[in-house]
């Protein structure tokens, strides 16, 4: 598609105006403006939306996302959504999640190898044999597994809402899949005795919790917030654990001088760019399987509606799984 000089001079500004306070000058909004200008009349065109989790780089965001957020707050836009077309710029399993909720519409992932280390680290047939180990445990599984892990699940949940479920469950025992730090997190937090699946997030299980207190004498104030993945230590010696949203809320809310985020290093682009008054401190890591996305996988499946780019999910396995998501709307709302 051809741009003139003024439409290109135009959307450059208006990129440099959200993305400029994170190093992007105007000649780099302006390379990547006949980008988001054709992503964005394709999206007209399709009736698509674009869903694009926190940890997606800021072009993604500020260019071309219709809504940014969590696993749970991008799942319930995806369950809402009246578009034909879903684009789903995250991890593999958000776009599994979005298909689960919208079987008759399509969905596409713009990288099909933007995995997750939790993901890949369990499959179904773990979570039978540690049903027949436990029996009468029930199964709750992390967001972040694939539909096949879903369906064996009684309940998925997120960082966002796995406390309120995990502890308002009646049984004293629970199996909690994929994320062993997590599990231990919430296991302090709501008392329950949780049988956990050895696996962790290759961004948040190398954070140090030592880092902390260094960080605490440094900048007086600061307030540390870490995401439920971290190691218990970590997640011990900061202010506030959840997830990538109760993050920013707390953010919003707060009048502390400064904030440590202890997660991938999207969320801190995101509030700096959202919140110029506040000050950020580093300690964050880049995901590799978030960071696979880009406007020009995107333009691709829009453009052609790539078919290896389609989610796919075998009906058998959809029908199970999509109730361990509409179990975890129910206990969550
Ligand atoms: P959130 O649900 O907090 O967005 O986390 C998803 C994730 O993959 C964190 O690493
Ligand atoms: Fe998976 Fe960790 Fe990347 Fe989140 S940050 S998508 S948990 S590998």
């Amino acid at each position: 598609m051809e741009f003139t000089e003024k439409e290109i001079g135009s959307e450059a500004a208006r990129l440099h105006s959200k993305m400029g306070t994170l190093g992007w000058n105007l000649q780099n909004c302006q390379v990547i403006a006949p980008l988001t200008l054709e992503i964005n009349l394709l999206k007209k065109e399709k009736n698509a939306v674009i869903l694009a989790h926190s940890y997606q780089t800021p072009d993604i965001i500020y260019g071309v996302a219709d809504f940014t957020g969590d696993s749970y707050g991008l799942s319930k836009q995806a369950a809402q959504t009246k578009a034909d077309v879903i684009v789903f710029s995250g991890v593999k399993f958000m776009a599994e999640t979005a298909k689960l909720l919208n079987p008759n519409k399509k969905v596409y992932a713009p990288s099909m190898d933007a995995g997750c280390s939790l993901a890949d680290d369990i499959t179904a047939d773990d979570v039978r044999k540690l049903k027949a180990k436990h029996p009468g445990a029930p199964v709750v599984c992390y967001v972040n597994t694939t539909a096949e892990v879903k369906a064996e699940s009684d309940v998925c949940c997120t960082s966002a809402n796995a406390k309120k479920i995990i502890g308002g469950m009646k049984e004293k025992e629970i199996i909690f899949v994929p994320d062993e730090f997590m599990a231990i997190n919430i296991a302090r937090e709501t008392g329950k005795k949780i049988i956990a699946w050895r696996s962790s997030c290759v961004v948040h299980k190398d954070f140090d919790g030592r880092k902390i207190d260094a960080i605490r004498k440094e900048f007086p104030g600061v307030k540390v917030l870490t995401h439920s993945e971290c190691p218990p230590l970590v997640a011990e010696a900061s202010d506030m654990m959840g997830g990538t949203t109760d993050m920013e809320k707390y953010v919003a809310k707060s009048d502390a001088p400064s904030f440590m985020l202890v997660t991938e290093c999207g969320l801190s682009d995101r509030l700096r760019s959202e919140h110029p008054k506040k000050e950020f401190i580093g300690m964050c890591s880049l995901c590799p399987y978030m960071k696979k996305n880009s406007l020009a996988l995107i333009l691709d499946v829009l453009r052609e509606g790539k078919k290896e780019n389609e989610i796919k999910i075998p009906e058998g396995v959809a029908v199970k799984a999509r109730k361990s998501l509409e179990k975890m709307f129910e206990l969550s709302s």
